[in-house]
C-alpha cells in the first residue's frame, strides 16, 4: 500500500490505528532502503516479515511478474509448478546475461540487484574473518570444486604453456578432481609426517616450482582438511610463488568460518602472492549445497574469473545467502563463529577423555583449528582393520554423521593416479584414527550424543574383536609408545588384549 492508500484507510477505520500501521511499515522500509543505500550488513538480524518484504518487491521488479508482462521469448522465466514458484520468491531469471555472470539482466532487475547486494554481504564477511585487504568477491553459482575449476581455467589462460598444478595432497575428491576438470594435470605433493602432524613438505614444493617454473598453472594449497592434515603453510607458499612467478589458489572450503584460517590466507596475500581464495556456501553459510565464493586480491583477476563462466546461473544459492545473512545480521553470525569455537574446545576436551578412557589418545594436531583426530590403535590388529572399518559402519547406522574412519592401509584409483592410504593425506601414516570436526553450526548437543554412541560402539567391537588367546598381554601402548589405557568404564580385560595385540601391527 502507498501514502495514498494509507490516507484512505483512514476513511474506514480510525487514523490513529492507520498511523500505528504504517509506521511499523516504514520501520521495515527503513532497514531495506539503509541496506540498499549502504550496502552494510545490518548489525541486528532482520525479522522474516521484513526479508520477505524485501523479496516481494526485488521479485515484483523481476519482468515475469509484471501484470502487463506479454513475454515471446524462449526464456521468460515461466514457473509452471506453484511450489516451485513459492520457493523462488517468484524469481525465475537467476543471475547474470548471456556470457557474464555479473551483467545486469534488463529482464530481470529485482535478481540483478539481489547479486549486488549478496556480493556486497559476503565481502564484509570476509572482511569481518580476517581478510581485511580482499579486493572484492563474487557468489559463484557452483559447490567449491567446480569454482575451482573457473579460477584454474583463468590462470590457465595467461600461461599458455601451462600443464600442470603442484598439489600438495589433501584427500578430498572434489579437490583433485577440479584439476583434472580445468585440463590440467596434477603434481601430488606428499604431506610430511612431523609428530602426529600432516605438514606441507616446503622442499618437495619448491624443488617442484623451480625444475617446472612456467608450465605450472599454480600452486593448489588447501586450508580446511581432516585432521591430521594441518592447514598448508599457505603463507611461505605464497611467498615462494611470488618469487617464482607462479600463480596460487587456496582452497578455503570450510575455512571462512575459522579466524585462523582467514587470518593465514591475509597474511599470506601480505607475504608473497594470493591469486584467489574459494569457500563454499553450504559449510560457512548453512545453506544448501551450491555455491561458492571466490575472492581475490586482485580485482581485475576477479572479473576475468566470473567473465569465465559461460552463460546466466542459477540464483537459488544467492537468495539463500541473502536471506541467511539478514536474518542472522553480523551479531547472530559472530555468535555462531564464537559456538564454533567453544565447541572446539568442548568436543576436543570430551573425546579426549573419551580416548584415555579406551586406552586410546588425540592425535595432537595444532595446525588443524576445525578437525581433530583419535586413535584406534586398539581395532588394528596385524594388518587387519576390519573392525576399523566395523567401527565406522556402526557409527553410521547409529545415525553419527561426518565422522570418518581412516585404516590409513586403504588405497584408491581418482582418474589415473593412486592414493595409498587412501584418507590419510599420506601413504604412510602409522596408525588408524576417527576424525570429527567442530564445524559451524554444531551444537553441545551433537557433542555428548557423538561422545556418548561412540563410546558404546566402541566399546562393543572391541569386545568383538578381542583375540581369544589366554595368553595374550594386558599391557596397552599409544602410537608414540607413551602409556595409554586406564582401564576405565567399559574396558574389559579381553578389550586390553586387543590392544597389546595391535601393539604388533605398528611393527609393521
Ligand atoms: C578441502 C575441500 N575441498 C573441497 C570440498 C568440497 O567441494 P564441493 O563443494 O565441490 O563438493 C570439500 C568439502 O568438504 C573440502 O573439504
Amino acid at each position: 500500500m502507498n501514502n495514498q492508500a494509507f490516507s484512505l484507510a483512514e476513511r474506514l477505520i480510525p487514523s490513529t490505528y492507520v498511523q500505528q500501521g504504517l509506521n511499523a511499515k516504514k520501520s521495515r522500509e527503513n532497514l531495506i532502503r539503509h541496506f540498499i543505500e549502504h550496502r552494510k550488513w545490518p548489525e541486528e538480524g532482520w525479522d522474516d516479515a521484513t526479508i520477505e518484504a524485501f523479496l516481494s518487491d526485488l521479485s515484483q521488479m523481476d519482468s515475469n511478474n509484471f501484470p502487463s508482462n506479454c513475454s515471446v521469448g524462449e526464456r521468460e522465466a515461466r514457473i509452471v509448478s506453484n511450489i516451485v514458484a513459492r520457493r523462488h520468491f517468484r524469481m525465475g531469471h537467476g543471475i547474470g546475461r548471456s556470457g557474464d555472470l555479473e551483467e545486469v539482466q534488463p529482464k530481470a532487475a529485482g535478481s540483478s540487484l539481489m547479486y549486488k547486494l549478496t556480493n556486497s554481504l559476503v565481502l564484509e564477511v570476509i572482511r569481518y574473518m580476517g581478510v581485511k585487504s580482499i579486493a572484492g568477491c563474487f557468489l559463484s553459482p557452483m559447490a567449491t570444486g567446480m569454482s575451482l575449476v573457473l579460477c584454474m581455467l583463468t590462470l590457465k589462460q595467461d600461461r599458455p604453456r601451462a600443464k600442470y598444478v603442484l598439489w600438495p595432497r589433501i584427500d578430498q575428491k572434489s579437490s583433485f578432481k577440479s584439476i583434472i576438470t580445468a585440463g590440467l594435470e596434477p603434481i601430488v605433493i606428499e604431506m610430511q609426517i612431523i609428530g602426529d602432524e600432516l605438514k606441507t613438505d616446503m622442499q618437495r614444493l619448491e624443488a617442484q616450482m623451480a625444475a617446472l617454473g612456467e608450465s605450472v598453472a599454480c600452486v593448489l594449497t588447501t586450508t580446511s582438511c581432516f585432521a591430521p592434515r594441518a592447514c598448508d603453510s599457505v603463507d611461505t607458499i605464497a611467498a615462494l610463488c611470488s618469487q617464482y612467478n607462479i600463480p596460487h589458489l587456496v582452497n578455503n572450503a570450510y575455512g571462512l568460518q575459522s579466524t585462523r584460517c582467514m587470518h593465514l590466507i591475509q597474511e599470506a596475500s601480505r607475504k608473497g602472492r594470493v591469486d584467489a581464495f574459494v569457500q563454499s556456501t553450504d559449510k560457512n553459510f548453512l545453506v544448501p549445497v551450491g555455491g561458492a565464493i571466490i575472492g581475490s586480491f586482485d580485482k581485475n583477476l576477479l572479473d576475468r574469473i566470473s567473465k569465465m563462466y559461460p552463460g546466466r546461473a542459477s540464483a537459488s544459492s544467492v537468495m539463500d545467502v541473502m536471506i541467511t545473512l539478514l536474518s542472522l545480521g553480523m551479531a547472530g553470525y559472530k555468535q555462531l563463529i564464537a559456538q564454533r569455537k567453544e565447541m572446539y574446545s568442548y568436543l576436543k576436551e570430551e573425546l579426549g577423555k573419551l580416548a584415555t578412557r579406551h586406552g586410546e589418545r588425540l592425535l595432537d594436531t595444532k595446525g588443524n583449528p576445525i578437525s581433530m583426530a583419535m586413535t584406534l590403535q586398539c581395532l588394528s590388529h596385524q594388518h587387519d582393520n576390519k573392525q576399523v572399518t566395523m567401527l565406522g559402519s556402526m557409527l553410521f547406522l547409529r545415525n553419527v554423521s561426518g565422522t570418518r574412519v581412516i585404516t590409513t592401509t586403504d588405497s584408491k584409483h581418482i582418474v589415473s593416479h593412486k592414493f595409498e592410504g587412501w584418507g590419510a593425506h599420506n601413504s604412510n601414516y602409522r596408525v588408524p584414527y576417527l576424525t570429527a570436526a567442530a564445524a559451524l553450526g554444531m551444537k553441545r548437543s551433537d557433542v555428548d550424543a557423538f561422545i556418548q554412541r561412540l563410546d558404546k560402539a566402541l566399546t562393543k567391537v572391541r569386545r568383538r574383536s578381542a583375540p581369544v588367546t589366554p595368553t595374550a598381554s594386558l599391557a596397552g601402548s599409544s602410537i608414540n609408545g607413551d602409556a595409554g589405557g586406564t582401564g576405565g568404564p567399559g574396558e574389559s580385560s579381553t578389550a586390553s588384549t586387543s590392544r597389546a595385540s595391535s601393539k604388533d601391527s605398528l611393527r609393521k
